[in-house]
């Protein structure tokens, strides 16, 4: 019955674009209209209902919390994890003149810590409902979160560094391709591009892996469930040298953060310049 519940709120707050969790009009326009007092809490309630930012099964110990509580527990561990990939992988490439660009920002804890060392962020998100939230919960004097149709307020050549975390993963080559040359003509000449991906995941399957599966769970999970990519490390490459940067270089998360606190560190970096 909750099961049921769950899959009908899921499917009711999808974007129009591919992907697009909590993304529908009306998410992001109940966030906007809700008073002051609720919104935080609403939020984080919101994002709750997202399959990216909270987790409650994962942690044995959040299951017998109440949602109150889980919610504040998982904004606690989202802020600390972004913080410390921020201290940890980006701080070297930040100073405070720096116009940078979060691709994928999700709530925007890794684009707050980073706005506290640079001049100017951009938080850009394809879900609309998520792009609310951050504005909420992540919001910061020197921080514009835009949707992913709003890039032509960005002037080209301006920034100095792109970065995305726990993003390309989800997206498909095509996606990635138009991704990549956006993101190039954003960048100045000498600008950087640091890109979390994922290359060797065991369990998980390629692309063309999913788009073979033609079952109806397939079909369903490849049109309404979060589809999670893995990619060969030379493809990527190849890929970004395609879309114009130099310098490509792969790089174990594990060299940058030994301490495991999410994730994404089991990972790979690529470092490109344009
Ligand atoms: C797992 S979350 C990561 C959020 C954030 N980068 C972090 O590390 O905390 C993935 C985010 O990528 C966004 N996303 C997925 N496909 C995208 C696309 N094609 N363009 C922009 N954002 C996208 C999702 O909406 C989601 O917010």
């Amino acid at each position: 019955m909750l099961k049921g519940l769950n899959v009908i709120v899921h499917i009711l707050t999808l974007g129009k674009e591919r992907q697009s969790f909590i993304g529908a009009r009306w998410v992001e326009s109940i966030l906007r209209m809700a008073p002051e007092k609720y919104k935080r809490q609403l939020a984080l309630t919101v994002l709750s209902l997202s399959p990216h930012y909270f987790f409650r099964q994962n942690t044995p110990e959040h299951l017998s919390l109440s949602h109150a509580e889980f919610i504040e527990k998982e904004f606690e561990r989202n802020s600390s994890s972004r913080e410390k990939l921020c201290a940890q992988v980006l701080l070297p490439y930040l100073n405070d003149t720096q116009a940078v660009l979060d691709y994928g920002c999700g709530p925007g804890f890794l684009a707050k810590s980073v706005s506290r060392h640079v001049r100017k962020v951009y938080g850009v998100d394809l879900s609309k409902g998520v792009l609310e939230c951050a504005r909420i919960i992540n919001g910061s004097s020197n921080t514009t979160y835009l949707h992913t149709t709003q890039l032509s307020e960005i002037e080209g050549g301006s920034l100095d560094l792109v970065y995305s975390f726990a993003v390309v993963q989800h997206v498909t080559d095509s996606v990635l391709k138009d991704i990549l040359v956006a993101m190039h003509g954003k960048l100045k000449e000498g600008g950087k591009l640091i890109v979390h991906i994922v290359i060797d995941e065991e369990k998980w399957k390629i692309e063309k892996e999913w788009r073979r599966d033609i079952s109806l769970r397939g079909r369903l999970k490849w049109k309404y469930g979060l589809n999670c990519f893995k990619r060969d490390g030379e493809d990527v490459r190849k890929m970004f040298e395609s879309a114009g940067y130099t310098s490509v270089v792969i790089q174990p998360m594990k060299e940058l953060c030994p301490e495991q606190y999410d994730d994404v560190q089991a990972q790979h970096l690529i470092h490109a310049v344009r």
